[in-house]
């Protein structure tokens, strides 16, 4: 049986997530229902009715394989200006199955990775259960999160098959810019490496004076993104995501590799999220609005914890990772009694392996993180 470890984030969330009053500890940007995204497209009852009959007489089969050509042209509408054509998209379930993908079809046993730490844990755990040898590129607090790219190209050499990368990232909400994305792939190109970028969170990039661009916008051919419809279009339950890439050999190795494991994704999530994606700014615009929101409501608790708490205030995304002052603090004790005791949902850096951090979430309810701080504010006075 292929040896895996434990995936920590979704385990301490699947525990408390559907139990718990307020929650602090979600990523997703407030998820929309259907009526939701109706209004938000401005759509008229004709738009909704003719949506629900395409919906209710739409026949239950397998649909297009790879997805519909009309999803396909709707996502790659997300990478304008990449060079990008549909041929190039792998449609999957949610960003997950698009990162699992990735690496079942690049890394084999013995290969060398690098990966972006802090961040999702799948990046670094499934490359691992290929038999990848992989090594933690640290992000760190001290330098906004921003990396060090001297000891990057140190440690990435002709023998590194794959690096991987998060922008904007999870947990810390911090994104890199061009500059830095730009000699990345430097660094990739002159070895000869995959790059992936999971960009999940993009284009949510709420806080910044000039948006990244996409990991594909700079012709390097063996550069990979991977994204979804879950955060920052806020319809996770569609479970739909995809790969992207301009490396056509890549692509059909996923799509055979696919093959085994989703035949299609189902034929009403890609109706849906073709309406969706077809009106994304709309939704994006109000998301951005209550992250904006949200961050200034953290930022007003933050000030007012006296310096127990502490963060580098995130640009893009929808979390950030919060430093508790407090020495020896078992910030895992802390956030399972916040959880149990008081209903109150963050999450403990331990699951990241950064002890003494606490990933809250701020695409969500603001009630939440108005009644969750104070609570969080008056345990760690104790
Ligand atoms: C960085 C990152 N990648 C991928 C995922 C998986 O997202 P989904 O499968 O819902 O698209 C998550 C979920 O939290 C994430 O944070």
């Amino acid at each position: 049986m292929v040896k895996q470890e434990d995936f920590a984030v979704e385990q301490y969330m699947d525990k408390y997530e559907k139990y718990v009053k307020y929650n602090m500890g979600e990523t997703c940007c407030y998820s929309l229902s259907i009526d939701e995204i109706n209004e938000l497209a401005g759509g008229d009852a004709n738009d909704v009715s003719s949506l629900s009959q395409d919906l209710l007489s739409t026949r239950l089969t397998y649909g297009h394989i790879t997805g519909s050509p009309e999803l396909k042209n709707a996502i790659t509408n997300l990478y304008q200006g990449t060079g990008l054509t549909s041929d190039g998209i792998v449609v999957t379930n949610g960003a997950i199955g698009a990162n699992f993908l990735s690496f079942y079809g690049i890394v084999d046993k013995g290969d060398h990775v690098v990966v972006v730490d802090p961040t999702y844990q799948q990046l670094s755990s499934v490359p691992k259960m290929f038999g990848g040898n992989v090594d933690l590129f640290e992000l760190k607090y001290e330098d906004q999160y921003q990396p060090d790219l001297a000891k990057l190209d140190k440690l990435v050499t002709p023998n590194t098959k794959l690096v991987v990368i998060n922008n904007p990232n999870n947990p810390t909400g911090v994104v890199w810019g061009d500059d830095i994305l730009s000699q990345i792939v430097d660094i990739c190109s002159k070895n000869d490496t995959y790059l992936l970028c999971d960009e999940v969170y993009r284009p949510l990039y709420h806080s910044v004076d000039h948006s990244p661009s996409s990991i594909l916008s700079f012709g390097y051919e063996k550069a990979i993104s991977t994204s979804s419809i879950s955060k920052a279009f806020s319809l996770a339950g569609l479970r739909l995501g995809w790969i992207a890439t301009n490396d056509s050999h890549l692509v059909r190795e996923f799509l055979s590799k696919r093959d085994y494991n989703t035949i299609s994704i189902s034929i009403i999530d890609d109706k849906l999220a073709t309406y969706a994606l077809n009106h994304y700014e709309k939704i994006l615009e109000k998301n951005y609005k209550l992250c904006q929101e949200n961050l200034e409501v953290i930022d007003k608790y933050i000030n007012e914890s006296k310096g127990l708490l502490e963060w580098i205030r995130p640009q893009g995304g929808s979390t950030c990772f919060i430093k508790v002052n407090k020495k020896d603090i078992d910030t895992y004790k802390l956030a399972c009694d916040l959880a149990e005791k008081e209903g109150v949902l963050l999450v403990p850096g331990e699951v990241f392996n950064h002890r003494g951090y606490l990933r809250v979430g701020f695409g969500n309810s603001k009630e939440d993180l108005e009644v969750g701080f104070p609570i969080l504010q008056k345990y760690l006075e104790q």
